[in-house]
């Protein structure tokens, strides 16, 4: 592969990938951690930390807030952060970072408790829906935070100070549990969070603050139940890997008739992808290194697919597999519930030659929060097609990734622009991919 100064990509297309790649920590975990690590008075060491661009900028962040960050022993896929000198960051130094990232939401809580006060940036992320914060600024308000939105961003304040609440959620967002979380553990009281999200990256963030001394209740029917302490330590923890890099490269394999095997996979956390992968005709072994991923050969079978939080099927595995529908027989049908805007990345691989037609109606089981709203959330993809070479510019992390699994499954060349948004999730993405024999060309 010839290396350039660029974020073009030509992509020769029609060869199966086959080979091993290793998973890291999960990109929607580790930031997480890290900004749990400001909650103490001690310093925190966060393992199997992967080396992509939304660690670093979380790691500036944090840097910016008086919070040390060095590698740790085992090198740069492991940080220790000590936050003994944390303090609030200019606002000229933050508005650096505003659009990279949506993690600097989750800051409120542990600025409010260290320093009193937070601000926060306009903030980046996918363009996947509208993606607001109001759920987050709820939940801030009721622990007594008071929000004063301005032009720049949020100014945060608390000046009573943090109280635990009763809270539910209009829905299960990831973001606005770990803000519930992050601001409970310290807040003074009981915390009744109810209708929250209990993804393993949740779970896992859990286990962190419960290693710094924080008190927390996983109760049944998505109740957690947090008692706050008054300081909390530090931790030392592996970050559990990333089970949507699993999923990319799974689906990767399946739409090019190859093999991958991926090294630290964890069968626990893919066990809804694993069977709707079997049900697509894909063929996986689980052995303790990790997951090995294959196409058996002959065809591949049709599905029906409805995104949702966990247990269900994960919204971020939806645009990689779609690419692998297009080759199975017969009607597929998704139902996107979790992101309004999810469906876009559909028109390119129609221009590739699949055939794939989108609908506002919900094609499931259950009726979802954006029925009857006019939002262009389910799709009916009819295979297999054969999927021709074309010109793509990269939308977002996972709409990107699926464009890949496309050109690497099209015969003839596709030029794919915008390839700079893989490194905010996928450490090593082209040696990676060389290294699974796929023909690419950076120019
Ligand atoms: N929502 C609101 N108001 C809020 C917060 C969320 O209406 O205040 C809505 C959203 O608009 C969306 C739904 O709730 O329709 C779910 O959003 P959620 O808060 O769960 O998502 P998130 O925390 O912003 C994380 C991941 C996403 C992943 C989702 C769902 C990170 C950094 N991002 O986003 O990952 O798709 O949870 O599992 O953890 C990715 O990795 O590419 C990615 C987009």
């Amino acid at each position: 592969m010839s290396r350039t100064n660029t974020d073009t990509m030509e992509v020769s297309g029609g060869t199966p990938l086959a080979g091993e790649i290793s998973v890291r920590g999960a990109k929607n975990l580790v930031p997480k951690a890290m900004v749990a690590a400001v909650l103490g008075d001690q310093p925190s060491t966060l393992t199997n930390v992967p080396r992509i661009s939304d660690v670093t900028i979380v790691r500036e962040l944090l840097e910016l807030h008086g919070v040390t960050v060095r590698d740790g022993a085992e090198g740069p896929h492991s940080l220790v952060l000590d936050p003994s000198r944390v303090e609030q960051a200019t606002m000229g130094d933050i508005e650096v970072h505003a659009g990279s990232s949506r993690i600097p939401i989750l800051l409120c809580g542990p600025l409010l408790h260290r320093v009193g006060h937070a601000f926060i940036p306009d903030l980046g992320g996918c363009r996947i829906g509208d993606r607001p914060i109001n759920f987050h600024l709820d939940a801030l308000r009721q622990f007594g935070a008071v929000v004063d939105k301005r032009p720049e961003g949020l100014q945060i304040t608390a000046p009573n100070g943090l109280t635990g609440t009763q809270l539910e959620l209009p829905y299960p967002s990831v973001g606005s549990t770990e803000q519930v979380l992050l601001t409970a553990v310290r807040a003074q009281g009981v915390t009744e969070l109810r209708n929250a999200a209990v993804e393993p990256e949740i779970i896992d963030l859990i286990c962190v603050l419960q290693k710094m001394g924080a008190i927390i209740n996983l109760d049944t029917d998505r109740v957690i139940r947090i008692t706050g302490v008054r300081r909390l330590g530090g931790y030392i923890h592996e970050a559990l890997p990333d089970r949507m890099e699993t999923a990319s490269w799974a689906c990767a394999a399946l739409a090019t008739g190859g093999e991958v095997f991926v090294r630290n996979a964890r069968q626990v956390d893919l066990m809804t992808f694993l069977n709707v992968y079997r049900r697509a005709g894909g063929e996986f072994m689980v052995t303790h290194e990790g997951i090995r991923f294959w196409h058996p050969g002959g065809k591949l079978n049709a599905v029906a697919l409805e995104t949702d939080v966990h247990p269900g099927f994960m919204t971020d595995w939806q645009q990689p597999l779609v690419v692998a529908l297009t080759q199975a027989t017969g009607l597929s049908i998704l139902h996107e519930t979790v992101y309004e805007n999810r469906l876009g990345f559909t028109e390119a691989l129609v221009r590739l030659g699949a055939q794939i037609q989108v609908f506002t109606d919900c094609l499931g089981a259950t009726p979802c929060r954006f029925g009857r709203r006019n939002y262009t959330h389910s799709a009916v993809i009819s295979g297999p097609t054969s999927l021709r070479g074309a010109d793509l510019t990269v939308p977002d992390l996972r709409g990107g990734f699926s464009y890949m699994i496309a050109a690497l499954a099209a015969q003839g060349r596709s030029t794919l622009r915008g390839i700079d948004i893989f490194a905010r999730g996928y450490e090593n993405f082209l040696p990676k991919l060389e290294g699974l024999g796929a023909q690419v060309d950076l120019r």
